[in-house]
């Protein structure tokens, strides 16, 4: 099988978890987890940084932060991986799910700003939905696949309906928007270093802040709120939402090799979509003007995607689909959907994820290319 996006460890990470494990510093506590945050930090140019156990607790934690409470609405895309709306449940908001952008497939921003122009209005305590009467309390764009949305546009919407930004960047490690890296540019980012991401720690989580209160508050919620470090004193409902110092080794050793990761990814995407540029049916997602990527995920739009599926397959080759549309499914079925042609649908019935595993080799790539081309032309 050549897999789809696969963990590339090759660096230092045997090292310093070695380090972990001989010294017994395998837990919460440990020096990894520091050097891991000025890591994100340094590369990413944000202020702060605090890790987390993962990126689903990033985000909620995150968007506790930035002030959501339970009765609010948060605009967030339809097509997403589904753990952003589900941390705005956590909290007992609610989300409303904006259709996808054709080009380039992230929050249409149209949609949401036409949204906040015909049906909100400012007055104190915040940003209110008229019809509902409840207060929108943040936007979380996500940088689907690694694209970054056109941040410019979204904190001018930001700004003029004084609504927070959440940036759900736990796909776009790596990732710029006219120089400025992903997550940096909201109230607060957060990363997530799954199995399948640019760089993974098997699982864990960042969030960035250039907020030293709200730094010094996310490390303080995401510790148990222990105030203090003799007594087991705890002022407010906390969470173990901490990164073990076991995977944070494993997470500088992946930091390190970061940049030479991106310079893969973006070789990968450049081979694949010279090959397909001929391709008839084949449409390539278009980066927002000012934007560098990370290629995380190398992602076309086909025709016959299911029966493309099963072919690359059935010939050994990892393939996947989009996330189901949020508005699909059984949870959020009752959120509203702002959408003018269900563009999201229409990306999920024919987006599909091809293999590009940073350590793909050149003969595996081109076996995918093979099979796609064969598929589609005999
Ligand atoms: C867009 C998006 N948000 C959030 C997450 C959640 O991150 P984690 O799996 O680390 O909790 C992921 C990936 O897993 C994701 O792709």
């Amino acid at each position: 099988m050549i897999p789809l996006s696969a963990p590339n460890i090759a660096g230092n990470e045997w090292t310093y978890i070695k380090d972990c494990l001989d010294t017994g510093w395998v837990s919460s506590a440990g020096a990894y987890v520091g050097r891991m945050e000025e890591a994100v930090a340094r590369y990413t140019g944000s202020p702060f940084a605090v890790a987390t156990s993962n990126g689903t607790t990033a985000l909620h934690i995150s968007l506790l932060l930035a002030g959501v409470q339970a009765g609010d609405l948060v605009l967030s895309p339809d097509i997403t991986f589904v753990a952003p709306v589900n941390a705005i449940k956590y909290l007992g908001a609610d989300p409303l799910l904006v259709d996808s952008d054709p080009e380039n497939w992230q929050m249409d921003l149209e949609i949401l700003e036409s949204f906040l122009a015909a049906e909100s209005e400012i007055r104190p305590g915040g940003c209110f939905h008229m019809a509902s009467g409840k207060r929108i309390g943040a936007l979380l764009p996500v940088h689907v696949l690694g694209a970054i949305c056109d941040m410019e546009r979204l904190m001018a919407i930001s700004g003029r309906y004084r609504v927070p930004v959440v940036e759900d960047s736990t796909e776009a490690l790596g990732s710029r928007y006219r120089g400025r890296h992903a997550g940096t540019f909201g109230l607060l980012g957060c990363f997530s270093f799954n199995g399948n991401k640019i760089i993974t720690t098997g699982g864990g989580g960042m969030v960035v802040t250039a907020d030293s209160g709200i730094a010094r508050r996310c490390k303080h919620l995401t510790t148990q709120a222990k105030a203090g470090t003799g007594e087991y004193f705890h002022d407010e409902v906390g969470y173990n939402y901490r990164m073990v110092n076991l995977l944070a080794a494993m997470g500088v050793a992946q930091m390190e090799q970061l940049p030479a990761f991106l310079d893969r990814k973006a070789e990968i995407t450049r081979i694949y979509n010279e090959a397909f540029a001929g391709l008839e049916g084949i449409r390539f997602r278009q980066d927002v003007p000012g934007s560098v990527p990370n290629h995380w995920l190398y992602t076309i739009q086909v025709p016959r995607l299911r029966q493309l599926r099963e072919y690359l397959e059935s010939g050994g080759i990892e393939c996947r689909p989009l996330w189901v549309p949020m508005h699909l499914l059984p949870a959020f079925r009752d959120s509203r959907f702002l959408t003018r042609n269900n563009q999201s649908e229409y990306l999920y019935q024919h987006a599909i994820s091809l293999p590009c595993s940073t350590h793909l080799t050149d003969a595996q790539q081109q076996e995918v290319i093979g099979s796609l081309i064969r598929f589609f032309h005999g």
